[in-house]
């Protein structure tokens, strides 16, 4: 395990949901801290719950986004949101039945968020979303 940086791939261009994928980072990092400082338990469930409440939260706000600009590819990226949501859930309600290891699991699905969804799914989104209000603008 180690902590996440911000990268540049990470950028969507889009405001708020960059702001949104910032805030996650931080979450994921302060979890990081609670698992490696012996912070116990209760911190560690604290951080887990932080995190898929804000991811979740997240989640909704850019599905908002796709369907008020009338995104072509909003199903499959809600299906993706859908899986790792259920991933993540799953992996909550492990912890909060007192199984340690499930914090490193939600660990990895961050993981994937960030090498996968943002940069596969978010990234071309943000694209789709910025070139449309430009055309907008323009039209
Ligand atoms: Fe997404
Ligand atoms: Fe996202």
């Amino acid at each position: 395990m180690e902590p996440f940086f911000w990268k540049l791939s990470y950028d969507t261009g889009l405001k708020q949901i960059d702001r949104d994928h910032r805030m996650i980072l931080e979450l994921a990092n302060a979890l990081y801290t609670a698992m490696h400082s012996g912070a116990g338990r209760a911190a560690v469930l604290r951080s887990c719950q932080q995190i898929v409440a804000f991811t979740e939260e997240h989640f909704s706000r850019e599905e908002q986004y796709m369907k008020v600009s009338g995104y072509h590819r909003a199903e499959e990226h809600k299906q993706e949101h859908a899986r790792l949501k259920e991933e993540a859930r799953g992996l909550l309600l492990r912890l909060e039945l007192d199984s340690p290891d499930s914090s490193t699991g939600l660990y990895q699905v961050l993981r994937e968020l960030f090498i996968e969804h943002i940069p596969e799914c978010d990234k071309p989104f943000g694209e789709y979303y910025l070139a449309r209000s430009h055309q907008a603008r323009q039209g």
